[in-house]
């Protein structure tokens, strides 16, 4: 295998030390990245490399190797935003480097900062236009609205080459999530019927028990709708509503996934927010804050294949439960409706997390001499039988990114589109409602629409 080096710039954060840092480890032991791995950690603390590993060890929500690490960890301080700082850093890499070595560039860094960064490395020589051993990974949020993502992007594209960038959605690395088209597309019985004509409704949901934890000064100018459903509740939906693709290479995935985000519409009537309770009152979050920390949507894919399918998302933070789901409801069948039995829908739950995995739910005949009937789940956990073989969104990402596969990373213009819906919700959007916890949330939801968000 080839010589690698990833230098990340925001090496401080809390992405390197809980994700990046254990997902790398992790593909070192694992012998999936080579031998001859050499991180820089940028940063401007005045650290030394053991110095910067015990403190990402005390931030770390996993265990980390430190043993591991001091073997593939540089830390260097720097100032990114200072191009005359670059010249140690650039020294260091020409120093490990070959003709053949792979440089991946990964900004853990606020979007505002892309900008000066990667005029930076493009300046410093760092990366060089085209040269596609060398690679530039940007993490979302990507912009703040439309017209940020559009000069950011321009940006880039004025120092690295579209194959050279890869812009990361870290839930197109979850397992259930590279699941969805092999599940849609590799099954008789759901690509069949996989249309407005059977398919009733679908619920795309992203619960989490977390406040905003430490990041309130981003969170606060962001809210639940540009921090996820912008980005990862649109992918979610695309991948489920997104017609067949001419082939399963990542141009043609991605030419249907912006079809769903062009044609995507939503009513405004049908919208809350809400802020948790205590929101106020964490650190850095002004008095008078009306940022929404959930948010619920009614929205439509006006195409040929969905069009009058409610496509319901709902995301927030301080609620019952960490739970990301997708579930599709199917229409009754005429027997359905014409027996007078207590049946259900069927449902098909994709599930995330906690556990990724698949459940079906069926009307059944209860067993036994009664004439009862029941609803039954059929359920498929991958997570209980992958035990250890599991892998985590990031290591996935960066194993992908290391062999230049791009199919898990947004194109441009899924950004563009998405950005141009949301600042339409983002128009029509509320003040929030207080919510202490998620059943009052539920209860309006259901008073509104007529459905349970189960
Ligand atoms: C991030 C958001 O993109 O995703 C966070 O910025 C959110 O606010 C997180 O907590 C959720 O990710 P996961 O993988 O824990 O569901």
């Amino acid at each position: 295998m080839k010589k690698l080096i990833i230098t990340i710039f925001g090496s401080t954060g809390d992405l390197t030390s809980r994700k990046l840092l254990p997902a790398l480890s992790k593909l070192f032991v694992e012998k999936q990245i080579p031998e001859e791995t050499l991180i820089i950690a940028l940063g401007r603390k005045e650290y030394d490399t053991d110095s910067y590993l015990k403190q990402m060890k005390h931030n770390s929500a996993s265990d980390l190797d430190s043993d591991i690490l001091k073997k593939l960890v540089k830390y260097l301080k720097l100032d990114i935003t200072d191009l005359k700082q670059y010249k140690p850093l650039v020294d260091l890499i020409q120093e490990h480097k070959d003709s053949k070595t792979r440089e991946l560039y990964y900004l853990a860094i606020g979007p505002e900062l892309f900008p000066i960064v990667s005029t930076n490395i493009n300046a410093s020589s760092l990366v060089e236009m085209g040269n596609k051993n060398q690679s530039i990974i940007f993490e979302k949020p990507f912009g703040h609205d439309l017209k940020s993502a559009k000069e950011i992007n321009e940006m880039l594209w004025s120092c690295f080459d579209e194959k050279q960038i890869y812009r990361i959605d870290h839930y197109l690395g979850k397992e259930m999530i590279q699941n969805i088209m092999m599940v849609r597309f590799a099954n008789r019985i759901f690509e069949d019927i996989w249309h407005n004509r059977t398919i009733k409704n679908v619920k795309i949901i992203a619960k989490e028990t977390d406040g905003v934890l430490g990041r309130a000064g981003y969170y606060d100018t962001s809210g639940a709708l540009k921090d996820m459903v912008q980005s990862h509740l649109l992918q979610m939906l695309s991948l489920i509503a997104m017609d067949v693709p001419l082939s399963y290479f990542s141009e043609d995935v991605k030419n249907e996934k912006v079809q769903v985000l062009k044609h995507l519409s939503f009513d405004k009537d049908l919208m809350l927010c809400g802020q948790y309770d205590g929101y106020l009152e964490e650190d850095n979050i002004p008095n008078d804050s009306k940022t929404e920390t959930f948010v619920f949507l009614k929205t439509f894919v006006n195409t040929p294949r969905f069009k009058g399918v409610p496509f319901y998302l709902m995301t927030g933070k301080k609620l019952d439960q960490k739970e990301s789901v997708i579930i599709i409801e199917f229409e009754e069948t005429n027997e359905q409706r014409k027996w007078d039995l207590p049946l259900s829908t069927n449902k098909l739950y994709i599930k995330i997390a906690p556990l990724d995995g698949v459940g079906l739910i069926l009307n059944s005949k209860v067993p036994g001499l009664r004439d009862d009937v029941e609803t039954v789940e059929l359920e498929y956990c991958i997570a209980c039988n992958a035990v250890g073989n599991m892998s985590e969104a990031y290591e996935k990402l960066l194993l992908d990114i290391h062999n230049h596969h791009k199919t898990l990373f947004t194109r441009w213009d899924e950004i563009e589109y998405a950005w141009h819906f949301i600042e339409q919700v983002d128009k029509d959007k509320k003040d929030p409602i207080k919510y202490k916890n998620f059943e009052a949330l539920e209860e309006e939801i259901l008073n509104m629409t007529g459905e349970k968000m189960k």
